[in-house]
């Protein structure tokens, strides 16, 4: 199965293809199972499955405590460009927020890996579907010290829902 990306270079409309590198197993199989809203914590574990063709390009992923998981919604349909999360009562735009309905169905997560098992990866943290595609997978590594780092509307949400 392959994913289907347009963008435009210079007014030229290009078509990209990304193929799964291989698909998440997660012990969720409906969207309401995943913990959301304010104080949501994503602690399940779950497996990166990593196609044998891609599997080597796993090499040395051991010693990294985290990883970036980039995915695809392949269960999200079309998007809206302004809209109200789980975590507040104000709308925003899509762009701040971590919705599934995007203009382009793209995940990001931070997972901790756990473990190694050849093509398999043990995390804890995911918050996808059982059988979503993964395009990518990248270690973690932030060096944006945490006093640099606000929070936006998610700040102003969270001080609201504590009064
Ligand atoms: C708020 S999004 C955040 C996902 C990711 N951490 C990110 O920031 O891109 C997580 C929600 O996406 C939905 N979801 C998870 N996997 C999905 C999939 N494969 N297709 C469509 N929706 C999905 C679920 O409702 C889940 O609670």
């Amino acid at each position: 199965m392959a994913e289907g990306l347009g963008y435009c270079l210079r007014g030229e409309i290009v078509s990209e293809t990304f193929t799964p590198i291989g698909f998440i197993r997660s012990p969720f199989s409906e969207t309401k199972q995943i913990p959301k809203g304010p104080g949501a914590k994503h602690e399940e574990e779950g497996v990166l499955d990593v196609l044998p063709e891609f599997a080597a390009g796993l090499k040395d992923i051991e010693g990294f405590s985290h990883l970036f998981v980039i995915w695809r919604f392949h269960r999200s349909d079309g998007y809206d460009l302004v809209g109200t999360p789980p975590v507040d009562d104000r709308p925003h735009g899509v762009f701040a927020t971590r919705s599934p309905r995007r203009p382009n169905a793209i995940g990001l997560t931070v997972v901790e890996l756990l473990r190694r098992e050849g093509g398999k990866l043990h995390v804890r943290g995911v918050d996808m579907l059982d059988g979503t595609p993964i395009l990518d997978i990248k270690p973690y590594l932030s060096s944006i010290p945490q006093e640099k780092l606000r929070r936006g509307w998610l700040a102003e949400a969270e001080a609201r829902n504590k009064k």
